[in-house]
């Protein structure tokens, strides 16, 4: 579970321990992450909380090396961390903006995946959630680069389902629309006029929880989705359909 100290992916790995998993906790604060990892030894499972930026390949590498020592092998990977859309419109942007958000958005993804799945591959089989977004179908005001990159990742979902099917690996995405979390609420901070604005195009009319994204994973970590690979699923309040 990377990203799983706080907000979607913090509500995820405790919703996974309910259910049974040992889990396996990244992001790139130990003292956050540790923090949860007692959360999740208080539900009677195994926890293992790593640091690891998933921007940086080095530190993707030696955090699979780390997983696998510890457990021998990985179920179930969710791509879950995800960097703040910082609000700039395409005129304004800069590199490095672009940089930071591709290398944690995207391709960190891609080869954290792709280091996962030869380790399920060996073992038999797996399944890989990828936490994508509304944002990837529908722009939202100045977070441009953000939904190229969730654009990007329902992509990456579909290819990499169809090229690790025959190894038994199974990829799919959830795209939570607009949901309480640090990031989420820092995109109303930022500019507070939009949080009205955006409401009125949820037809269920609020923001979503973090637990309201834990059933979706569950489903798609579960035998419940066994036919289902490449299939992004919105868990939005309706957003997407106004
Ligand atoms: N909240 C929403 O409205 C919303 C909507 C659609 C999609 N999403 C997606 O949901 C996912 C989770 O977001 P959230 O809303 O739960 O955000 P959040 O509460 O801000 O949590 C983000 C998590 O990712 C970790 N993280 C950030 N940068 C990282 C890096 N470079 N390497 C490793 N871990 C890193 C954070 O810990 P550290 O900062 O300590 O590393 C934290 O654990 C993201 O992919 C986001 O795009 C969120």
């Amino acid at each position: 579970m990377t990203g799983g100290s706080r907000g979607i992916g913090k509500a995820t790995a405790l919703g996974f321990a309910s259910a049974g998993a040992d889990i396996a906790i990244d992001s790139r604060k130990l003292p956050d992450l540790e923090q949860v990892a007692d959360e999740i030894k208080g539900l009677g499972r195994k926890a293992l909380p790593v640091s690891a930026h998933i921007g940086r390949l080095d530190e993707i590498k030696s955090l699979v090396q780390t997983v696998c020592q510890e457990f021998g092998k990985i179920d179930i990977l969710v791509n879950n961390a995800g960097t703040s859309p910082a609000m700039s419109p395409m005129l304004e942007l800069e590199e490095r903006l672009w940089d930071s958000i591709m290398n944690l958005n995207l391709k960190g993804v891609i080869f954290l995946s792709q280091a996962v799945a030869r380790v399920m591959k060996e073992h038999g089989g797996g399944k890989i959630i990828n936490v994508a977004s509304v944002a990837a179908f529908r722009h939202e005001t100045h977070v441009g680069v953000y939904s190229i990159s969730k654009a990007a990742l329902v992509m990456a979902t579909r290819i990499m389902a169809q090229e690790w099917a025959e190894y038994n690996i199974r990829v799919n995405a959830i795209a939570p629309g607009h949901i309480h979390t640090r990031l989420g609420d820092s995109i109303f901070e930022a500019v507070p006029e939009y949080e009205e604005e955006f409401l009125k195009r949820v037809p269920m009319g609020r923001i979503g929880d973090p637990d309201e994204i834990v059933g979706a994973m569950i489903y798609l970590a579960s035998d419940a989705s066994s036919y289902v690979t490449g299939e992004t699923i919105l868990v939005d309040g309706g957003t997407l359909t106004t």
